[in-house]
C-alpha cells in the first residue's frame, strides 16, 4: 500500500469513527407500536363501497347449476356448457388444456379428495393453465404445473378470487391478474416461476394473504397498481421477496397506496432466472422487499431475513439497468413509510451499487434498509434497530401502525366490467400482450415501437405471426402462439398494436 493512500484510509476511518462516535452519543427516538396513531391516508371507502374482509365476489342471490367434470372429461366443454351462476367441479385427475373463461359469474373449483387434486398439466408444451376475461370469477383448489406462460391469469376481469391453488413449475406467471379492480388472492402456493409467482399487474383494491411463494425470480410483486394489501405472506428463496414498482411504458403509470405488512420474507437469494431482458431480471439475488418508483408503501410488521444485498430497497428507475424511462412515469419512490419490522442478518454480501451509497456515509457491514434515489415525504419509526444507508431524509412517521385499515377490497363488489366490441383490441392488448410488451422498452419481448417499425400497414402479417411465432432473436425466448384468441380479437389486437401511440 502506498503512503498517499494510507494517509488517506487513515483520515476515512477517522472520519468515519468521528461521525459513527457522535451518532452514538444521540439518544434515539424510541417509538413504541403498540397502541399508537394508526395510518388515516390510504384508499378512502365510499359509503357505497366500505370496506370488507371477507371476500371480493359478491354474495350470489340465486345458486345456479352444477357441472361436474370427471377424468376424461374436457374443463372447457363444461365451461362453454355453463351459464353465469353456475359452479363447475372438477374431479382429482389430470387434465391437459387450457381453460378460457370469457363469461361472468362463474365458479371454477377442483374438487379435493383424500388430498388428491384436479391437476392441469400443460405437459410442458401448452402455454396457459386458466385464463378468465369475465367478472366474479372463483378459480381454487387446482394444481396447476408445467405450462409455459401463465399458470392463472385474469383480463380484465373485475371482483376475482383465487384461492387455494398449487401451481408448480409454469413458466412465466404463477397468478397473473391484470386489469382487474377487486380481487383476492389468497393461501395459495406457488412455485418454481420464471418471472413473478404472484404478479399483480395494472389493477386496484387487491387483497394478497396467507400465500407461500418460492424458488421463483420475484415471490409477489404489485405493478403498476393502486390500493393493494399484501399480508401474511410467504416469501422465501426467491430472487427477490416482495415487490412494489412500476415498470415504464404501460398505459397505467402510477403504483400507489400499497401495504406490506406481516409477512415472513427470508432467505431470498435464489440466482436470478429471469428472461434477459425483463424487468425481473433486473432484480439483484438477495433481495427481501424492493419498492421501485413507487408512492406511499407502507412496510410494517414483516420478519425480514437472510439477504445477502439488503432487508428492504427502495429506489428510483435509474437503479435498474434493465428499464427504459417513460418521461410520463416518475422514477422515484415517494413517502415510503417504514414502520417496526424485524430485521436480520441482510445485506452481508452486497452489490457495488448500494456499497456505493453506503461508502458515502462511511458505513459498513450489514444493510437492513437502502434507499438509492432522492425521496420525498419519506418517514421511518425506530430508525435506530436497523442498519440503514441512504435514508438521512427520512423522518419521523406521525403514525406507528395501519390496525384502521382492513382490507381495500369493495363491499359488494366493483362494478362488472363491460367489454364493448370497440374494446377488444385494446383489452386483449392490455390483457395480453402488454406483460411481454412495452411501447419503448423491451420487457420479455421487442418493444411495440420495433413492432410497429416491422409491421406498418400489415396487420394481416402481425396476426399470422402470434398464430405461430417462430423464433427470431437470439437473446429473446420464444414468444408463446396466441392462437386461443379468435379470429377477431387477433386482427383487432393486430390493428390497435399497430396504431398504439405513446
Ligand atoms: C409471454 C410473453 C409474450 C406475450 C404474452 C406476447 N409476446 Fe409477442 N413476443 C414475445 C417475445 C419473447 C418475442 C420475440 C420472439 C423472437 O424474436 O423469437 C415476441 C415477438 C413479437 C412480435 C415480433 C414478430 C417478428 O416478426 O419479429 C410481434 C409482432 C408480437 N410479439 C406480437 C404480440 C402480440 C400482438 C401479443 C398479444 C396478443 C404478444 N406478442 C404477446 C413475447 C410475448
Amino acid at each position: 500500500m502506498n503512503n498517499k493512500f494510507r494517509i488517506v484510509l487513515i483520515i476515512v476511518i477517522f472520519a468515519g469513527g468521528w461521525i459513527l462516535g457522535s451518532n452514538n452519543n444521540v439518544a434515539p427516538t424510541i417509538t413504541s407500536s403498540v397502541g399508537g396513531a394508526s395510518y388515516s391516508g390510504g384508499y378512502q371507502a365510499t359509503d357505497t363501497d366500505a370496506k370488507l374482509t371477507v371476500g371480493a365476489v359478491p354474495l350470489r342471490e340465486t345458486q345456479g347449476n352444477v357441472h361436474i367434470v370427471k377424468p376424461g372429461d374436457s374443463i372447457q366443454a363444461a365451461v362453454e356448457a355453463a351459464q353465469p351462476g353456475d359452479t363447475i367441479q372438477v374431479m382429482p385427475g389430470i387434465y391437459s388444456e387450457t381453460v378460457y373463461i370469457d363469461k361472468d359469474d362463474i365458479h371454477l373449483v377442483g374438487v379435493i379428495q383424500n388430498g388428491a387434486r384436479a391437476t392441469m398439466d400443460g405437459l410442458g408444451k401448452l402455454n396457459d393453465a386458466i385464463l378468465y376475461s369475465g367478472n366474479n370469477i372463483i378459480i381454487e383448489n387446482f394444481r396447476i404445473t408445467k405450462y409455459k406462460g401463465n399458470g392463472i391469469m385474469g383480463q380484465a376481469g373485475n371482483n376475482f378470487e383465487i384461492r387455494n391453488n398449487v401451481i408448480v413449475d409454469t413458466g412465466i406467471y404463477g397468478i397473473f391478474p391484470q386489469l382487474g379492480t377487486n380481487g383476492l388472492i389468497e393461501h395459495n402456493v406457488v412455485s418454481g416461476i420464471e418471472d413473478a409467482a404472484i404478479y399483480i399487474g395494472m389493477s386496484d383494491n387487491i387483497h394478497v394473504a396467507y400465500n407461500e411463494v418460492f424458488d421463483s425470480v420475484a415471490g409477489i410483486e404489485i405493478e403498476n397498481s393502486r390500493h393493494a394489501i399484501v399480508e401474511y405472506n410467504n416469501a422465501h428463496h426467491n430472487t427477490g421477496g416482495i415487490l412494489a414498482f412500476v415498470t415504464p411504458g404501460l398505459p397505467i403509470k402510477t403504483t400507489e397506496d400499497v401495504i406490506i405488512r406481516n409477512n415472513f420474507v427470508s432467505d431470498n437469494n435464489t440466482p436470478n432466472f429471469g428472461a434477459p431482458g425483463s424487468i425481473v431480471s433486473g432484480i439483484p439475488a438477495g433481495t427481501g422487499i424492493l419498492v421501485m418508483a413507487a408512492d406511499d408503501v407502507i412496510i410494517e410488521g414483516n420478519i425480514i431475513s437472510n439477504h445477502k444485498t439488503a432487508g428492504i430497497i427502495i429506489n428510483d428507475h435509474s437503479f435498474a439497468t434493465t428499464i427504459t424511462m417513460d418521461i410520463e412515469s416518475d422514477p422515484n419512490s415517494d413517502r415510503t413509510m417504514i414502520l417496526d419490522n424485524v430485521m436480520l442478518n441482510n445485506g452481508y454480501d452486497t452489490i457495488p451499487e448500494v456499497m456505493a451509497v453506503a461508502l458515502t456515509e462511511l458505513h459498513t457491514g450489514l444493510v437492513d434498509i437502502v434507499h438509492v434515489g432522492p425521496s420525498n415525504g419519506s418517514c421511518i419509526i425506530n430508525r435506530h434497530r436497523y442498519r440503514t444507508v441512504g435514508i438521512g431524509s427520512y423522518g419521523e412517521c406521525d403514525f406507528t401502525n395501519t390496525d384502521s385499515i382492513d382490507s381495500y377490497l369493495l363491499a359488494g363488489g366493483a362494478e362488472p366490467r363491460v367489454i364493448h366490441p370497440s374494446e377488444r383490441g385494446e383489452i386483449a392488448y392490455l390483457g395480453v400482450c402488454s406483460g411481454c410488451h412495452s411501447y419503448t422498452g423491451r420487457l420479455i419481448g421487442p418493444s411495440v415501437e420495433v413492432i410497429q417499425a416491422m409491421y406498418a400497414g400489415n396487420p394481416e402479417g402481425l396476426v399470422e405471426y402470434i398464430n405461430a411465432p417462430i423464433k427470431k432473436r437470439d437473446n429473446f425466448p420464444p414468444m408463446p402462439a396466441q392462437n386461443y384468441l379468435d379470429a377477431e380479437t387477433q386482427m383487432a389486437v393486430a390493428t390497435y398494436m399497430l396504431a398504439l401511440e405513446k
